[in-house]
């Protein structure tokens, strides 16, 4: 559909009613904010985690006695760093011209800040200059304090929370959770995709973030009420989708929504009244085809034992014995040692998903993409 705005999301997060589903996580993150509960939102990444967060903040807008803030600190390299995220994001919700802002502008006065705005999207950016580590770790107290002695509850989500674990500052977690316990009006979310990192962090005994917070994991949407949704979101735009190109969507993508939302993208893209299977097997085509240069990169980076094991894994979809002499015989891989070592280094690249249930352990090619690319020219 030449010219027309595609109401198939690939980025970000824009109204609830291009957003499918994700109610009972909804629900569960407002009624952790209302009962004073932290939530730690895991989900492999492309899931839709931040989508769902700003979808909770969206939802949360009705409630006055709420504000929310968020952070991502995907690239934060240090306390420094989170310290002028965490600024800049006061500054976006609180901005000067607020008298909350206004007394956000006195505190920060006192760090000798320098403020500009950026020139593409306006937002306020710091520059804050330390003499020592005792004034980082003062200031981020001072603007914990400071929003927790906001009139209205606050909810703040920090994406990406694992990140925090590569800071050089030393205690970093305890530090943070210090500052946090002594918070009565604001609510955290903690978000992370490595779901190793974030369980050690908020599970292990050992840890200051031990049980201090309630586990939201996100999972894969409902496949009827994905159905659903992309039907009546090409519906609204006059397109038919048929049955048979719906179900080989969802099998295609694994339901999995970063690659759903990319199939029904594409597919959206080129089509004015119809879409059949014929225009989704394109679509999935092109998509490939558009990632090549990245999977070409992929398998340079790795040896070429671990190549061969990430095609055997994705040839196979799913695998749960992956050392079992099935698997391992049938692709001619190496010893079951050997595969138990490889398959440990391609999870630690995030290239190997490994999803542990209560009764199996599941490995799969974490890109999907990857994973359809691989099975079809091997
Ligand atoms: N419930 C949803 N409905 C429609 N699109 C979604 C939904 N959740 C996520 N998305 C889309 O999927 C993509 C990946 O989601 P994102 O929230 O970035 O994942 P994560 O933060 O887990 O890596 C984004 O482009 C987003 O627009
Ligand atoms: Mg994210």
């Amino acid at each position: 559909m030449e010219g027309k705005y595609n109401p198939f999301l690939i980025k970000s997060y824009e109204s609830a009613e291009l957003f499918c589903d994700r109610e009972s996580e909804v629900e569960k993150l407002y009624q952790n904010a209302k009962n004073g509960i932290d939530t730690t939102l895991i989900s492999p990444r492309r899931m839709g985690k931040t989508g769902l967060i700003f979808r909770f903040f969206d939802f949360l807008k009705k409630d006055k006695n709420f504000k929310s803030i968020y952070i991502d600190i995907y690239a934060a390299r240090s306390l420094s760093d989170f310290i002028k995220l965490l600024s800049e994001a006061i500054l976006k919700q609180f901005p000067e011209t607020t008298t909350i802002g206004q007394k956000f502008f006195n505190i920060i006065k006192g760090l000798r800040p320098l403020i500009s705005y950026d020139n593409i999207s306006g937002e306020p950016q710091l520059q804050i200059v330390y003499q020592t580590e005792g004034e980082k770790q003062q200031t981020l107290q001072g603007l914990l304090t400071f929003l927790d002695s906001q009139e209205t509850k606050i909810v703040l989500a920090i994406d990406e929370f694992q990140q925090i674990a590569y800071f050089p500052e030393k205690n970093i977690e305890a530090l943070l959770r210090t500052y946090i316990q002594r918070l009565r009006n604001v609510q955290f979310v903690f978000c992370g995709s490595r779901k190793d990192m974030m369980t050690e962090m908020f599970s292990s005994a050992k840890r200051p973030f031990f049980a201090s917070t309630q586990y939201l994991v996100l999972d894969k949407i409902d496949k009827k009420i994905y159905a659903d949704f992309i039907t009546k979101i090409f519906r609204k735009n006059n397109v038919e989708i048929e049955q048979d190109a719906l179900d080989f969507i969802l099998e295609w993508t694994k339901t999995y929504t970063f690659y759903t939302q990319s199939v029904c993208n594409m597919a959206f893209s080129r089509v004015n009244k119809k879409v059949d299977l014929e225009v989704i097997k394109k679509s999935c085509a092109e998509l490939l085809k558009n990632n090549e240069a990245a999977f070409f990169q992929y398998r340079k980076l790795l040896t070429p034992a671990q190549w061969e094991v990430l095609i055997a894994i994705a040839k196979e979809d799913e695998v749960t014995q992956i050392t079992s002499k099935k698997f391992v015989g049938k692709y001619n891989i190496g010893s079951p040692a050997d595969v138990r070592r490889i398959t440990k280094a391609l999870i630690d690249k995030e290239l190997v998903l490994e999803t542990v249930t209560k009764t199996e352990t599941i490995y799969q090619v974490y890109d999907v993409f990857l994973s359809r690319w691989l099975e079809r020219e091997y």
